[in-house]
């Protein structure tokens, strides 16, 4: 959540910082701002395009701090917008986290005499580092001396206009990234801003403070004792994400399934062997041949492909599965130990739930492994060992071909675990089979959207829906009902088919729809008895079927059709529908598909 980036150096900071804000724009849009020590600062709410716009000819320097919001304290207005400064406006502050003792430190500095301009937790931050400079006259001693004081999640870039040329960064919980130019240097939420004028960074760790001018910088420890790091140098490029003639991300999205599918097997299976081939594993290869358990921590999107890992894992290695919200799981006292192994999924391989729910499992001694789309990103750099989606880079907040790729890997990791155990030759040739003829299948399905568009726009004046699924396409049921909330406000709800005589059906009367993912699996008959029960409540009901079922569309009102697979490869399939549903059911509403109000695509506060 809240991007941020700085710049010092010999180039026109306005224009770096302008350009570089736009590749975090993902973190966050509710407002934006920057600090240019010659310039001034300028705040607007909604995003860069808005910033732009407010940035006049003469607004020029070559350093300066900026930030995308995504509100947590105070409303997302140009007044709670970052940077923040002190009393006097000499310290300037850029600031992604959550100061949890800000009340505390506001009351003291109040009684010191400052006073306050905004709703935000962070402004506390600027008065703090100003009430230090004011005693000890020195910057680096005075943003020292105020983190020593707060508790809370930060990433931070400070300026004191007394010192145009320096910038001072911190982390505790938000991720940081120096980049180290000729003879500039940058300050970022995440690397994309920098790759662009150089691929050398330093990834800062939790409790670090980097002191930074032009041509050099140096790494302290938050009690002041230095650290030494050498740089490293990032292999991956830049890719700026268009929309390539797409009217959104979230459609193009949709649309890139063929591609994810094909990029995340690619070099990965070793089909005639039934094998499956994961470089990232092999670090730790031999001691996930002794692992017993499995838990699989994740959040939102991910949470539910993990929830059909669970299935695939359990049924084809014969490994004990469990599933945890990244939010919950440390704050249990969860029991693990060195035959565990502990999987993060990830698409931005930032949220916060997740990685603390992977650092609680490492120090319980679990083995911790990722799934991550995002390179370089900290859940890729902190567990032991993992596989990259390949994916590429996804824009719209509602995850979509993440979500494809993450089934993918899961079914990956399942041939993986399984031939390391008992699973078959042959059994593990037909799930690579299976795998491989995917991208065709999907083909035939993004094919047909414009019946799935036609039944979005003849249900979008519905305000409520109920989502359901059995087995494999129990989480899938899930899914589909967060796409279409996320997207279009509306209520939607997911639920095990066989739950919904436990209370849900009391919902169910002529205006609440239910869409029933009912392809042709081991649970088929059971969703057909499901099915009649909504029929006989009179509710309207939408199935995902089989091409080729003549049973279920003769039951219900509208269907969604979708080639036959694998069971445990069903729900890639089967989402796809389900994601065009909410996008054009959005669309046809007018609504901001790629953007939905109150989100933000990368969840780092808790
Ligand atoms: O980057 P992550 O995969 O860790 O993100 C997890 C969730 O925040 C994410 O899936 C969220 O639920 C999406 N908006 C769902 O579309």
């Amino acid at each position: 959540m809240c991007g941020i980036f700085a710049y010092t150096g010999k180039k026109s900071a306005e224009e770096v910082l302008l350009d570089g804000l736009e590749s975090l724009e993902y973190r966050g849009y509710d407002s934006a701002g920057i600090y240019i020590p010659e310039a001034g600062v300028i705040k607007t709410p909604g995003a860069v395009s808005e910033l732009r716009e407010k940035i006049p000819a003469n607004f020029k320097g070559h350093s300066g701090i900026a930030h995308l919001r995504w509100a947590t304290h105070g409303e997302p207005n140009e007044k709670n917008a970052h940077p923040h400064s002190g009393c006097t406006d000499d310290i300037w502050i850029v600031h992604n986290g959550i100061i949890e003792n800000f009340k505390e430190l506001k009351e003291k500095l109040e009684k010191a005499g400052h006073t306050f301009k905004t709703d935000t937790d962070t402004e506390v931050l600027a008065h703090l580092i100003e009430y230090h400079l004011q005693k000890e006259r020195d910057f680096e001693k005075s943003v020292l001396a105020a983190l020593n004081e707060v508790r809370g999640t930060y990433g931070i870039a400070v300026q004191y206009k007394e010192k145009p040329e320096m910038l001072i960064a911190a982390r505790m919980g938000s991720p940081l990234v120096l980049g180290i130019g000729e003879d500039e240097r940058f300050i970022a939420s995440d690397a994309s801003p920098i790759l662009p004028h150089t691929k050398k960074v330093v990834f800062l760790e939790d409790g670090e403070v980097a002191i930074i001018t032009p041509m050099e910088h140096k790494i302290l420890k938050l009690d002041a004792t230095q650290v030494k790091r050498a740089p490293e140098e990032i292999e991956w490029n830049a890719e700026k994400a268009q929309k390539n003639g797409y009217e959104h991300f979230m459609l193009k999205e949709i649309m890139e399934a063929q591609e994810v599918i094909k990029n995340t097997l690619r070099g990965r299976l070793i089909a005639d062997k039934g094998m499956a081939k994961l470089g990232g594993l092999e670090s730790v290869a031999k001691k996930l041949e002794d692992i017993e358990r499995i838990i699989i921590v994740a959040c939102g999107t991910a949470y539910y492909a993990a929830l059909v890992g669970e299935y695939m894992l359990e049924e084809y290695a014969g490994i004990p599965v469990e599933v945890e919200l990244g939010s919950e799981f440390r704050y249990r006292s969860p029991v693990l130990n060195q035959r565990t192994a502990l999987i993060g999924i990830s698409q931005s391989g930032e949220t916060l739930d997740t990685l603390e729910a992977i650092r609680e499992g490492k120090r319980r001694g679990a083995l911790t492994l990722g799934i991550v789309n995002t390179v370089g990103s900290t859940i890729a750099r902190e567990t032991d060992a993992g596989v990259y989606n390949h994916a590429g880079p996804e824009i719209g907040v509602a995850s979509t071909k993440a979500f494809i790729s993450q089934l993918t890997a899961l079914a990956l990791f399942t041939i993986f675990f399984g031939r390391q155990r008992h699973m078959s030759k042959e059994t593990g040739r037909e799930i690579a089979d299976a795998l491989l003829e995917l991208p065709e299948k999907i083909r035939s399905i993004l094919e047909r959207n414009e019946r799935i568009k036609e039944l979005a726009e003849k249900y979008a004046n519905y305000r409520d829906f109920l989502f359901i699924g059995r087995k494999y396409n129990y989480p899938i049921s899930f899914e589909g009902a967060l796409k279409l909330k996320e997207v279009s406000y509306v209520h939607a709800e997911g639920c095990g088919a066989g739950e919904m005589k436990h209370g849900p059906i009391a919902m169910i009367d002529e205006n609440f729809p239910t869409i029933a993912i009912a392809t042709q699996d081991s649970v088929y008959e059971k969703m057909k008895s499901n099915i009649e029960e909504i029929k006989a409540r009179k509710g309207p009901i939408i199935a995902v079927v089989n091409d080729g079922d003549t049973e279920i569309p003769k039951l219900v009102d509208d269907v969604m059709f979708v080639p036959k697979t694998l069971e445990m490869l069903s729900p890639i399939l089967n989402v796809i529908p389900l994601q065009l549903f909410a996008y054009y059911f959005a669309r046809k509403k007018g609504l901001n598909v790629d953007r939905p109000r109150n989100l933000a695509k990368s969840v780092t506060v808790e």
